[in-house]
């Protein structure tokens, strides 16, 4: 289930940037297939989701993107961690299960050590 749905919502909030196959665009946009980076920047994953990208540079599958990505505030911790499941677990990339509670738990996080 959760895959299921969290694909339903990378179609509707994500995919227009990040592409169908989590390919990006460009150097606009980086792509979801670098699964290093997913895994070591696992914990950070809702809180870009939720609070978006700015003024930070991040270095993707080799190049860096100085990009804003938007913020999602309304959206709620079970969509959250559904949307990391599908993202974590395709393109690539095989990480297993995230709860809601972990989304929880990490978005206490956000705004520490960044
Ligand atoms: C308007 C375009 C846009 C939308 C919509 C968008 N993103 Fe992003 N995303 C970006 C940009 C640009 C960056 C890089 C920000 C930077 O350069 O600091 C990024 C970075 C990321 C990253 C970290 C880097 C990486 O590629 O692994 C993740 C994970 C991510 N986005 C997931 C999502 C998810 C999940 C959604 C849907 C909820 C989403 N994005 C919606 C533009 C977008």
């Amino acid at each position: 289930m959760y895959y299921v749905n969290g694909r339903d919502l990378y179609k509707k909030h994500c995919q227009n940037c990040h592409g169908i196959s989590g390919e990006g665009l460009e150097n606009l946009v980086p792509p979801l297939t670098d699964t290093a980076f997913l895994k070591t920047n696992k914990y950070r994953l809702a809180c870009f989701i939720k609070y978006g990208i700015e003024g930070d540079t991040i270095r993707v599958a080799g190049r860096t993107y100085d990009g804003k990505m938007p913020a999602n505030e309304k959206i709620a911790n079970i969509d959250i961690a559904q949307l990391i499941v599908y993202l974590t677990n395709s393109f690539g990339n095989s990480h297993g299960m995230y709860t809601a509670e972990q989304v929880a738990v990490d978005l206490e996080g956000c705004n520490k050590g960044r």
